[in-house]
C-alpha cells in the first residue's frame, strides 16, 4: 500500500455514504419518471447493455433456491434480478437512499417477499446483518470504495461463509485503460498520483472519496483464506460522455472502427473490472 492508498484509510465511512447518497449509482440510468416500471426496466438495459459481462458473472440462475448475501446492493438491478431467478436475498448498502430505491423497485416488481434490506457498513455487518452462512455472497463494484476492504473481507470470512459458500467479487483493476485515460487527460500526466486522480473520477460523479484499484497479486493477497476459482478481466467503457448522457451511444475514436475480436481482447487485458470468484479454504 503506497501513501496515497494511506489517505484512504482515514476517510470516515459517513463520507463514503454521503457520496453515494448524494447520486446513487446508476440513477441516471433512465430519463423515465423515477420509481416507475418503466424506468426501473430501463435502467436495467442500460446497466447491462454497458457492462454486458454482468450476467455471465453473477450467473443469476444458478442461485434459484439458494441464499445470497449482496455486500453494497445500490439501486439493486443485480439484486433484482438474483431474486426473480428464485434466490432467498439478502441486500445491504452503506447509502440509505439507494437501499431505499432498491427497496421500492422490489416493491414495484413483487419481489419484497424474497430481499431482506439491511442499510449497514459492510466493514461492521455481524452488528447488523445476522450471521448466517450464505450459498452466495456477491458484491459488484463496492468494496473497493469502502476505506477498509480487508474488514469486510474478514466479516465475510468469519460469518457469512462456510466450504460450500461461492464468494464473488469485482474489484476494479489497477494495469486498466480506464485509469490510464484518467491519468493521462484528467491528471495531464502526473503518475505519481495516480491513486488519488482515478479516484476523484473513477464514476459517474466526480470526487469519490475512496476507490482502491487492484492486481491480480493485490486481490490475492486481500482475498487470504479464500482459494480464487475463476479471474478475468472485462469491460471498457467504449462511448463518447456527451452522446452517453443524453443516451445516445456514439463510440469514440478508435473503438468505433475496431473489429470486435480486438475490442474483447483489450477488454480482457486492460478492462476495468477485475472479477474474481472465490471459496472459502477450509478450516
Ligand atoms: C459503484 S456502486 C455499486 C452498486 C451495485 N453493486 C451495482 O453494481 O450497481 C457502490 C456501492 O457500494 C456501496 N458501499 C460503499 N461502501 C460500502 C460499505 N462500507 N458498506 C456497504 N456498502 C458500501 C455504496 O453505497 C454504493 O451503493
Amino acid at each position: 500500500m503506497d501513501h496515497e492508498e494511506k489517505s484512504f484509510e482515514a476517510v470516515p465511512v459517513e463520507t463514503v455514504a454521503s457520496y453515494w447518497n448524494n447520486r446513487p449509482c446508476n440513477i441516471r440510468h433512465s430519463k423515465s419518471e423515477r420509481g416507475t416500471k418503466q424506468y426501473y426496466d430501463e435502467v436495467e438495459w442500460r446497466k447491462y447493455f454497458v457492462e454486458p459481462h454482468i450476467p455471465a458473472f453473477a450467473e443469476f440462475n444458478k442461485w434459484k433456491g439458494k441464499k445470497v448475501l449482496e455486500i453494497g446492493c445500490g439501486i439493486g438491478t443485480d439484486t433484482m434480478n438474483f431474486a426473480r431467478a428464485g434466490a432467498t436475498v439478502t441486500a445491504v448498502d452503506l447509502s440509505i437512499e439507494s437501499m431505499n430505491i432498491a427497496k421500492h423497485r422490489a416493491e414495484v416488481f413483487g419481489l419484497s417477499d424474497r430481499i431482506t434490506f439491511y442499510n449497514a457498513n459492510a466493514e461492521e455487518l455481524s452488528k447488523t446483518v445476522p450471521p448466517e452462512h450464505y450459498d452466495l455472497v456477491y458484491s459488484f463494484g463496492v468494496i473497493h470504495h469502502t476505506p477498509h476492504p480487508e474488514r469486510v473481507i474478514e466479516e465475510i470470512k468469519k460469518h457469512y461463509v462456510n466450504e460450500n459458500s461461492t464468494f464473488k467479487i469485482m474489484m476494479y483493476n489497477r494495469y486498466s485503460l480506464k485509469s490510464l485515460r484518467i491519468i493521462l487527460t484528467e491528471g495531464k500526466g502526473k503518475f505519481w498520483q495516480a491513486e488519488k486522480l482515478v479516484a476523484t473520477h473513477s464514476e459517474a460523479q466526480t470526487g469519490c472519496p475512496v476507490t482502491y484499484t487492484y492486481t491480480h497479486n493485490s486481490i490475492k493477497k486481500l482475498l487470504k483464506g479464500f482459494e480464487i476459482t475463476e479471474e478475468f478481466v472485462d469491460h471498457i467503457f467504449p462511448y463518447q460522455i456527451t452522446h452517453y448522457v443524453n443516451y445516445n451511444y456514439v463510440k469514440i475514436w478508435p473503438y468505433r472502427f475496431m473489429p470486435k475480436f480486438l475490442f474483447r481482447l483489450l477488454e480482457h487485458f486492460f478492462g476495468w473490472h477485475l472479477c474474481v470468484t472465490a471459496k472459502p479454504l477450509k478450516k
